[in-house]
């Protein structure tokens, strides 16, 4: 690998090159869950981290591994591990940073997942958590406590896209000698780098734009070696987290193409937005590339671009809301996000309707939201359908 290349040639080349026996240029898909030694000498030696190895499946994969060093390469991190969906990747960085009594600032309008494990599971082996406006570096400096061991941040944040100011919240953990962990799914490595801003951990639904296809649910951690050992060894394989061999195979090819996917999806979700902006049955628009997003600069400063996710609130209400999505015909109505399809959906009734009604509101969630998962369809096709949804809208409810 040369030092100098740049993401795409390090996305298509890094740690992955042809088989030695058989020639095959694309990635081996190597399914063993049981691995052989030459001695017993050598079984300790990989057991131990003493050689890098695998030694049985719940530990680690080949197929993974290669994943998980490519991932390490793109983000800067010195090591990554491969999970089984991107809240095995949050759960396991907060259990490896956290023990009972232990205490994390939680950035306000978190992932609904993540939300829930923080509110429902976590208190069950006491971890304690508070959720906070992590826009403001004096709520981060005044929520942190004597049994502070991390921060947590998801920026942009799902679904209302606020920002966080990535580079002064590690000014802040790093006096206090805390973890800082950001959730990248939105960004991916290509459109935003934590570890260079100053975070400690980065975690990751490979679900998401990484696999890019909608065909697989994983996560990624990145983060320092012996961390990730930790999380390796006591946290997802003890538990069982691992992440398989074909679907990392999936998610390595779908890296190939991360690049230009990403490029058409922000140039994309930049006109879906500024359509929006302008459309008499929109009430708000929130993408960080607009220049009315209060936090635009920020955004230019620790984005490469602005992503492919745009939300907004239509005119009408939660049943406006609603009945837009069911009248759009290419958009589909779905959970996930990052996919070549457009995907749209209602945050209060679908991701995060496990947060009450008073936390969606203070979480600044307004209940008629819409987030929209803008895909790699024509960009004029993507529109005239938002188009025919809202006229259709519009009829109705002023009837
Ligand atoms: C920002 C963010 N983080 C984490 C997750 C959880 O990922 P997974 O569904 O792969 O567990 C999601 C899922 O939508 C997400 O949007």
């Amino acid at each position: 690998m040369m030092t100098n290349w740049k993401f795409n040639t390090l996305a298509v080349h890094s740690e992955q090159s042809p088989d030695e026996k058989s020639g095959a240029v694309s990635q081996p898909i190597i399914p063993a869950v049981a691995y052989s030694f030459e001695d017993a000498d050598a079984a300790v030696a990989v057991v131990s981290g003493e050689i890098d190895g695998r030694y049985y499946g719940r530990y680690g994969n080949p197929t993974t591994r290669t994943l998980e060093k490519k991932m390490a390469t793109l983000e800067g991190a010195e090591d990554a591990l491969g999970v089984s969906s991107g809240m095995a990747a949050i759960s396991i960085a907060l259990m490896a940073h956290l023990s009972s009594g232990d205490h994390v600032v939680v950035t306000k309008d978190v992932y609904g997942g993540t939300h829930k494990f923080l509110s429902t599971i976590a208190p069950r082996y006491g971890m304690e958590h508070d959720f906070v406006d992590c826009t403001s570096m004096a709520c981060v400096e005044s929520a942190i406590k004597g049994n502070t061991r991390a921060v947590y941040i998801e920026t942009p944040s799902n679904p209302s896209l606020t920002l966080i100011d990535i580079k002064a919240v590690a000014k802040i953990t790093k006096r206090h000698n805390i973890a800082l962990i950001v959730d990248n799914t939105f960004m991916t490595p290509y459109l935003q780098k934590p570890l260079e801003l100053g975070a400690d951990v980065v975690v990751h639904s490979a679900t998401k734009y990484l696999n890019g296809h909608g065909d697989v649910v994983a996560g990624i951690i990145c983060g320092e070696k012996k961390d990730i050992d930790y999380m390796r060894k006591d946290v997802m394989g003890d538990l069982g987290q691992n992440l398989n061999a074909w679907e990392s195979f999936l998610i390595l090819r779908g890296i190939k193409t991360l690049g230009i996917r990403l490029e058409k999806h922000c140039r994309n979700a930049q006109k879906v937005a500024e359509f929006l902006e302008m459309h008499p049955f929109v009430d708000k628009v929130y993408y960080p590339g607009l220049e009315s997003h209060p936090q635009h600069l920020l955004a230019k400063q620790q984005m490469k671009k602005m992503g492919g996710i745009v939300s907004f609130e239509v005119k009408g209400g939660v049943q406006a809301g609603k009945d837009f999505i069911s009248a759009l015909k290419i958009a589909l109505i779905s959970f996930s996000l990052g996919d070549p399809e457009t995907l749209v959906q209602h945050p209060a009734s679908m991701t995060h309707s496990s947060i009450p009604d008073d936390l969606l509101a203070e979480f600044g969630i307004a209940k008629g939201l819409i987030r929209l998962s803008v895909g790699l369809e024509d960009v004029e096709d993507i529109i005239s359908d938002l188009e025919q949804a809202l006229l259709s809208v519009a009829v109705t409810v002023n009837k």
